[in-house]
C-alpha cells in the first residue's frame, strides 16, 4: 500500500480510538507556537516514514492527545528534543538525541522526565541493573517492540536469558517454576526497575525481588496457603523465609527443594537429639521417638504433612 493510503488508514485507526490525530496529518500545518528550534512532529514524517507512519500504534502517541500544544512534551520531539537543526542539516545525527549515541545515566533521565520515579520505578536510581548502566532502552524498544504490552525489546523471558544465561539452565531443571512454558513471568517474582530493600528477613539477599502484599515475600502472591496465619506456624516458613527449603527458579529435586532427601534438610535444623522424643522435663509418660535407622520414619512429611503450619496440630500432624 502507498503512502498516503498507509496514513489514511492510520488516521482511521487513531479516530477510531478516540485520539485526535491532527498533530500527525500531513497536511496540517505545524501549531502555531512552536518553541525556538522545535518543528512539530509532522515534520519528521518526510525522511521517517516507517518511525512516523507506526507512531500512532504506540503507546507515546497519546502524549500527542495529552498535551496539545507543547512539543517539547509531545511526539517525536519529547524523547527525541528539538529537531530543527537536525532538519536544517538533512539529518545530522549529532543534533538531535539519537539514543544509539547517549551514555546510559542520560538515557535514564531522559525516560524519567516523563515516567516518574513512582512505584513501580521508585527504586530505579538504586537498583543493581542501573548500577550496571542496564538502562530503559536495554529492556525496552519504543519503535520495533515485538511485544503487545510494554513496549518490551523481546518477549520477557527472552529479554532477561538474554543477559542471565544461566538462569535459563534453572528453569530446564525436572522441578521448576513454568517459566518457559509461558505460565509463570519473572517479572511475578522481580522487579527489573528495582525493589526496595524488602523484608528485614530477606535483607541478605534483595535479588529485586517483589513483594506480594507488605511485606511479604513474592512467593505467597500465588501460595497463599503456605503463609497462615496459622495456630501453630513453622518458624523457619515466616522467619528465615521460603528460600530456606526450596530454590524459587528450579531444582533437581522435587517441590523445589534445596536437599534431595528431606530428612537431610529437616536434620539442618531438628538435630534428632533423643530421636525427637520428648524425654525432657514435663514430658508426657510415653514419648514417640524416632527411630532414624527405620525407614519408615526418614520420609519426615509422610507424617509432618503440614509443613508450613497448621491450625490443628504443634506438630503438623494435620
Ligand atoms: C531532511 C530529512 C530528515 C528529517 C526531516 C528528519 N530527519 Fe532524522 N535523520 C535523517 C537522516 C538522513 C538520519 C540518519 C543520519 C545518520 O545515520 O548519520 C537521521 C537520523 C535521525 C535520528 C538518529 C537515529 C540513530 O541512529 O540513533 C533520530 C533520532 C532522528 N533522525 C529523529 C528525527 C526527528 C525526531 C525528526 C523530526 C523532528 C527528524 N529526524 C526529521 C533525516 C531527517
Ligand atoms: C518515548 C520516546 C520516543 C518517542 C516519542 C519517539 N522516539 Fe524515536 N527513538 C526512541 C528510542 C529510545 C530510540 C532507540 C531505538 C529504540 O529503542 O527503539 C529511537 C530511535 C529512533 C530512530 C532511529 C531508527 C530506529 O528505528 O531505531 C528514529 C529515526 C526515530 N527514533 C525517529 C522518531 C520519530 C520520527 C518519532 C515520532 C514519530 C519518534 N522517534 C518518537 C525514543 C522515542
Ligand atoms: C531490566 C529490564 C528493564 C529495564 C532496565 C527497564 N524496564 Fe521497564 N519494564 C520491564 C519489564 C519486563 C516490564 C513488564 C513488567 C510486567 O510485565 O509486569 C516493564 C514495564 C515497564 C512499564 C509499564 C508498566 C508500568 O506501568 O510501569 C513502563 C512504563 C516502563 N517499564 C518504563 C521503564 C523506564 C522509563 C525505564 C528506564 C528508566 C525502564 N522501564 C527500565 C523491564 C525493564
Ligand atoms: C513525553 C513524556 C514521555 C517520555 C519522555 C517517555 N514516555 Fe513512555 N509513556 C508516556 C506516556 C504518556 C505513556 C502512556 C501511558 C498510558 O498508557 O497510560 C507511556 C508509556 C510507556 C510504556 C508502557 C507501554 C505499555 O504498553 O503500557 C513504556 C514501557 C514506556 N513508556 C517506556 C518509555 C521509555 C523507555 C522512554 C525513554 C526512551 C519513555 N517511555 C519516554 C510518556 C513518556
Ligand atoms: C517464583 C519466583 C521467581 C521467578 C518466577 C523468577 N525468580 Fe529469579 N529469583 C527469585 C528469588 C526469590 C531469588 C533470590 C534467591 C536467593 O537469593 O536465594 C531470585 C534470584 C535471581 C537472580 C540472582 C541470583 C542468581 O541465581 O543468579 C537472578 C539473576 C534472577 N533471579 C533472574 C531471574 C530471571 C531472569 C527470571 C525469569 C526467567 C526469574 N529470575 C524468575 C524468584 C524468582
Ligand atoms: C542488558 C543485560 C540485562 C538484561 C536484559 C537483564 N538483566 Fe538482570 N542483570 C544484569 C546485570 C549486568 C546484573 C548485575 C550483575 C549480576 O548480578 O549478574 C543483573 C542483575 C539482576 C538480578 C540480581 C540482582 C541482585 O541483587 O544481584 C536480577 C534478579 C535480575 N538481574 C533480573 C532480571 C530480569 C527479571 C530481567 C528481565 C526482565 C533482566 N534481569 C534483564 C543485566 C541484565
Ligand atoms: C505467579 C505465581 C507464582 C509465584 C509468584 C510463585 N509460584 Fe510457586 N508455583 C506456581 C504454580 C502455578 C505452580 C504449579 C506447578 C507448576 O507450574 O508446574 C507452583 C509450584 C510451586 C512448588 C511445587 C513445585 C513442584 O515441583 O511440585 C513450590 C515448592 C513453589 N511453587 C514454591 C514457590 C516459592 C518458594 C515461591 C517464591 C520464591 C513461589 N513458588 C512463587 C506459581 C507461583
Ligand atoms: C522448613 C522447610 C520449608 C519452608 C521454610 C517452606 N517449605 Fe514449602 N515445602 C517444604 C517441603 C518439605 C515440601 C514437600 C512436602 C511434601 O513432600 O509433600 C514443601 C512443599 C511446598 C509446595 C508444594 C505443594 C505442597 O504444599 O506440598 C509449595 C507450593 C510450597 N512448599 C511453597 C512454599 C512457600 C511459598 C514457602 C514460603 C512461604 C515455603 N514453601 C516454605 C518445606 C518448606
Ligand atoms: C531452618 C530451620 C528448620 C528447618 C530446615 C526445619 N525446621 Fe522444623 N522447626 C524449626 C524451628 C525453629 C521450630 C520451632 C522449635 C521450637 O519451638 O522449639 C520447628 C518446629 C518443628 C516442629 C514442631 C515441633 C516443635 O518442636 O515445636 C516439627 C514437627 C518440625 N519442626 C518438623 C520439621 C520437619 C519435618 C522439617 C523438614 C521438612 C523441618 N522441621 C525443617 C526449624 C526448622
Ligand atoms: C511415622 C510418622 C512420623 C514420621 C515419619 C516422622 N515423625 Fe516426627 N513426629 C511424629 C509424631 C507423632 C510426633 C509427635 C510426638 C509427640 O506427641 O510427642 C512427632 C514429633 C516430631 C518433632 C517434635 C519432637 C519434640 O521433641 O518436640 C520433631 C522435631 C519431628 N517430629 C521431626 C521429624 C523429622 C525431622 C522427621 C524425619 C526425619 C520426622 N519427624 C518423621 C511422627 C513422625
Amino acid at each position: 500500500m502507498n503512502a498516503t493510503r498507509a496514513l489514511i488508514v492510520a488516521a482511521g485507526l487513531v479516530l477510531a480510538s478516540g485520539l485526535d490525530p491532527a498533530p500527525l496529518r500531513a497536511d496540517t500545518p505545524a501549531p502555531p507556537k512552536l518553541p525556538p528550534g522545535y518543528a512539530g512532529s509532522t515534520a519528521c514524517r518526510a525522511c521517517h516514514p516507517d518511525v512516523w507512519l507506526n507512531f500512532y500504534k504506540n503507546p507515546h502517541f497519546k502524549t500527542l492527545a495529552i498535551h496539545k500544544a507543547a512539543p517539547e512534551t509531545t511526539g517525536c520531539e519529547s524523547c527525541h528534543g528539538p529537531g530543527l537543526a537536525h532538519i536544517a542539516a538533512h539529518g545530522d545525527k549529532s543534533k538531535i538525541v539519537a539514543f544509539s549515541a547517549l551514555a546510559p545515566a542520560r538515557v535514564l533521565d531522559r525516560c524519567l522526565t516523563c515516567h516518574g520515579e513512582t512505584l513501580p520505578r521508585a527504586n530505579i536510581r538504586r537498583s543493581v541493573h542501573t548500577a550496571n548502566d542496564v538502562v530503559c532502552t536495554n529492556c525496552h524498544s519504543i519503535h520495533k517492540s515485538p511485544t503487545p504490552r510494554y513496549l518490551l525489546a523481546h518477549k520477557q523471558a527472552d529479554l532477561c536469558y538474554g543477559c542471565h544465561t544461566d538462569v535459563r539452565a534453572q528453569f530446564d531443571m525436572p522441578s521448576h517454576h513454568r517459566v518457559n512454558e509461558g505460565v509463570v513471568q519473572c517479572s511475578d517474582c522481580h522487579n527489573p526497575h528495582g525493589a526496595f530493600d524488602p523484608t528485614w528477613r530477606m535483607a541478605s539477599r534483595p535479588r529485586m525481588v517483589n513483594q506480594a502484599l507488605a511485606n511479604e515475600e513474592a512467593c505467597i502472591g500465588c501460595h497463599p496457603e503456605t503463609r497462615g496465619p496459622f495456630a501453630f506456624e513453622h518458624p523457619p516458613v515466616r522467619v528465615e523465609g521460603c528460600e530456606t527449603c526450596h530454590f524459587p527458579h528450579g531444582s533437581t529435586n522435587a517441590r523445589l527443594l534445596r536437599r534431595p532427601v528431606v530428612f537431610t534438610l529437616c536434620l539442618e535444623c531438628h538435630n534428632g537429639a533423643s530421636g525427637f522424643g520428648r524425654t525432657g522435663a514435663g514430658a508426657p509418660t510415653t514419648p514417640f521417638t524416632h527411630n532414624l535407622a527405620n525407614p519408615r520414619f526418614q520420609n519426615c512429611t509422610s507424617c509432618h504433612i503440614r509443613i508450613h503450619g497448621s491450625n490443628a496440630d504443634a506438630f503438623f500432624l494435620r
